[in-house]
């Protein structure tokens, strides 16, 4: 009782508590876990160590909503109890089979050296509430490292298969592939894809967090890349996260597929996972941060939380190219509305007042002279302009490890016509011309901040539409 008092005093201080995010109630929070619509709920499990803001002995938190709007929270769902998990339920799966959520997992093991040892482990629920541990249903096949973790489990022509990020023996990520009839025996199909692996290029040595499906006729793969060098504008960030188009041989477990393109172009996504709901959308969730990317420094680190998920978004392919877009659910939150039509700015700036930090905002229509250096300054923590002669996006915020340097993510785009903005306390995502890129940043503006301001050199034209947002739970 006394911790949720103290944790609802501290919440009411913080300037950078979320409003409309899934967050930790308490500690730290990484990857989407177990992402599924069962029963009519759509539930969200997360990697979470409660008792630090650092990486330890996670935990998979839980929590459901009905809309993908307002999530309650409930207990926790798995807890590093066993031989086999007993430092860490690391990242996994949930699938519906007869009538049961079955949860998929790694079990990290360390031994007093440190030495690490990986099981991928099940769990069965009637409820989806209370979990029951099964234990290990793969060990280790032979020529891989210990870092073999997060198993995704879904089915395809009535048999179920399982994707497992990897390192080989050769320290080269990659992406192996299991089937099964009945979700307790498996079998190890290969290597479907990975770095230097039939002819790829290099790829980094380790991938995490795989996804495998298919979208509008095409298949993907989602993988989380580590060791990959910064190459201009692209792999900024310390590990990527990305897909690969194209299509998936299932008799010769072998991926079909051109190169590699980041879902993402801001400073804070991570270990995406993605479902299907019960009516037929792909719905992606990410994590709004990344491992070992100055996560010390965040400021909530006062509060004792770190971390948290990305809006949900559905998926699309259109164009040989993965959309994402906020699911419409999220326009419940709105409230005072306000627009501006058919705004022309031409060297003058237009101030937008700001009563709290949680809005969404809309540009449509836009027109920006190809000369032109159009930009938005959010609170002065945080500018997106786009530069029409360079044909360049930029983001740009203060740097956590010096507040007075900034840093800056690039994304190269012919034409901008949209913009839609979702901002909340302490978080900004930006979807580009109707999903086709996406810029996701944890922002900690100071709180006496009230004010975006839209400015142009040279000649923009648009319309606008902003909305406050309601917290989730109101
Ligand atoms: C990705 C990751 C996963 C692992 C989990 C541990 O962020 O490193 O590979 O399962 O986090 O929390």
């Amino acid at each position: 009782m006394l911790q949720a008092e103290n944790n609802d005093l501290l919440q009411s201080r913080d300037p950078h508590w979320l409003q409309y995010h899934i967050m930790p109630p308490t500690g730290l929070l990484n990857d989407p876990n177990g992402l599924i619509h069962f029963k009519g709920k759509y539930h969200v499990f997360y990697q979470w160590n409660p008792f630090a803001t650092s990486h330890g002995a996670k935990f998979w938190g839980h929590c459901t909503s009905s809309d993908l709007v307002s999530w309650q929270v409930e207990k926790t769902a798995l807890a590093p109890s066993h031989w086999f998990d007993k430092n860490g339920c690391y990242s996994g799966s949930a699938i519906d089979h007869e009538g049961k959520m079955y949860l998929f997992y790694t079990g990290n093991v360390k031994d007093a050296e440190g030495n690490r040892q990986t099981y991928q482990c099940m769990a069965v629920s009637d409820d989806g509430k209370s979990f029951r541990k099964k234990g290990p249903v793969i060990r280790l096949p032979k020529g891989f490292t210990a870092h073999f973790r997060d198993p995704k489990v879904f089915s395809h022509n009535g048999q179920f298969y399982m994707v497992i990020g990897a390192q080989n023996i050769e320290k080269n990520g990659c992406c192996v592939l299991f089937v099964s009839q009945n979700l307790y025996d498996w079998e190890y199909m290969g290597i479907l894809a990975g770095s230097r692996h039939n002819g790829w290029g290099d790829y980094g040595y380790m991938w995490e967090c795989p996804d495998l499906f298919s979208q509008d006729n095409k298949d993907v793969l989602l993988i989380c890349p580590q060791g990959i060098q910064p190459q201009g504008e692209k792999y900024r960030n310390i590990y990527q996260a990305g897909y690969f188009l194209g299509e998936m041989d299932y008799q010769n477990s072998t991926f079909h597929a051109g190169s590699f393109t980041e879902l993402d172009c801001g400073f804070d996504f991570y270990a995406p996972q993605t479902f299907l709901d019960e009516r037929g959308r792909r719905i992606l969730i990410a994590w709004m941060g990344i491992t070992d990317e100055n996560e010390a420094l965040h400021p909530t680190i006062a509060y004792r939380w770190v971390h948290a998920m990305t809006i949900p978004r559905e998926v699309l392919v259109k164009d040989e190219k993965l959309y994402q877009r906020p699911v419409p659910e999220l326009k419940k939150l709105r409230c005072h509305y306000k627009a501006w039509n058919n705004v022309v700015i031409n060297g003058e700036t237009e101030q937008l007042k700001t009563t709290g930090k949680s809005l969404e905002l809309c540009f449509t229509r836009m027109d920006i002279n190809n000369e032109a250096f159009f930009s938005i300054d959010f609170w002065g923590y945080t500018t997106l302009a786009y530069d029409a002669k360079q044909q360049k996006l930029i983001l740009t915020r203060k740097s956590l490890k010096n507040k007075s340097c900034d840093e800056q993510r690039v994304c190269s785009i012919k034409s901008l016509s949209a913009l839609q903005i979702f901002l909340d306390a302490s978080s900004l995502e930006i979807f580009v011309n109707d999903g086709e890129k996406v810029f996701t940043a944890r922002i900690f503006p100071d709180s006496n901040q009230n004010s975006i301001t839209l400015s142009s050199l040279g000649k923009t034209a648009y319309s606008l539409e902003k909305w406050d947002l309601n917290p989730m739970n109101n």
